[in-house]
């Protein structure tokens, strides 16, 4: 097989696994965080098969979207084998995946590689402005969060655990991850882009809690 069809057959596993999605990670996601790693990828001088399968295969062994323990080979790495990749093109796809996740507030996630950052950008791009406040609620309500409670303050969580276990009010999501995004892009096109996203939610939480005290 070669690249072309590769991308392709994967294209159509991820569709048929995410499409109608409820928690903000439905196929559209996916696409949306491959054409972006894709933009970002190409400035950046990546190798753009390696950017491209990983950003189509993500979420696919995610912890918020799978309930089975960890289970290893994991799916991505399954079907990267069973497409007949060589051992060291699926090592570094699956570096890839393990590196993009946020982990919590207080917790660093390196990237082992320029391709790793490419995929962490434009997928944390996907949780910012207008689509991440879409996402986020759409997240909160699949899992059956408040929107918003004046008595729960955001934390910041000191290890994967904590940020695992949390089920905090997803307005306090915005405190805990989505206003730090900003800071934490590693490529200079990701840097500016976040730049706008972020006064965009910045603007919807004045106006949020501006509606809140409006009666008070
Ligand atoms: P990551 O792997 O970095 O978490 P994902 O593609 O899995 O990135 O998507 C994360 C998105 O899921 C968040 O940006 C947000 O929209 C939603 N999400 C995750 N955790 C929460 C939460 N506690 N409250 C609300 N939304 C959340
Ligand atoms: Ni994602």
């Amino acid at each position: 097989m070669d690249y072309k069809e590769l991308i392709q057959k994967t294209e159509d596993f991820m569709i048929s696994e995410f499409r109608g999605e409820g928690s903000g990670h439905d196929w559209f996601h996916i696409d949306r965080v491959r054409k972006m790693a894709l933009n970002l990828g190409g400035q950046e001088g990546c190798d753009l098969f390696i950017v491209e399968m990983a950003a189509l295969l993500h979420d696919l062994d995610d912890w918020k979207l799978v309930q089975a323990e960890t289970h290893f080979p994991s799916r991505a790495e399954k079907w990267l084998v069973e497409m007949n990749l060589e051992q060291d093109v699926v090592s570094k796809i699956i570096q890839i995946i393990e590196d993009v996740s946020f982990k919590g507030a207080g917790v660093e996630t390196p990237v082992r590689s320029l391709e790793a950052a490419v995929v962490q950008d434009a997928d944390r791009l996907d949780a910012m402005g207008a689509i991440g406040i879409a996402r986020t609620f759409a997240y909160g309500g699949n899992k059956k969060r408040q929107i918003y409670d004046p008595a729960v303050n955001p934390v910041m969580h000191e290890d994967f655990h904590a940020y695992q276990t949390s089920s905090a009010p997803t307005i306090n999501h915005f405190y805990e991850k989505l206003l730090l995004l900003k800071d934490r892009m590693n490529t200079e096109t990701a840097k500016t882009i976040a730049i706008g996203r972020h006064q965009y939610m910045e603007f919807y939480l004045t106006q949020f809690f501006e509606e809140w005290e409006a009666n008070r």
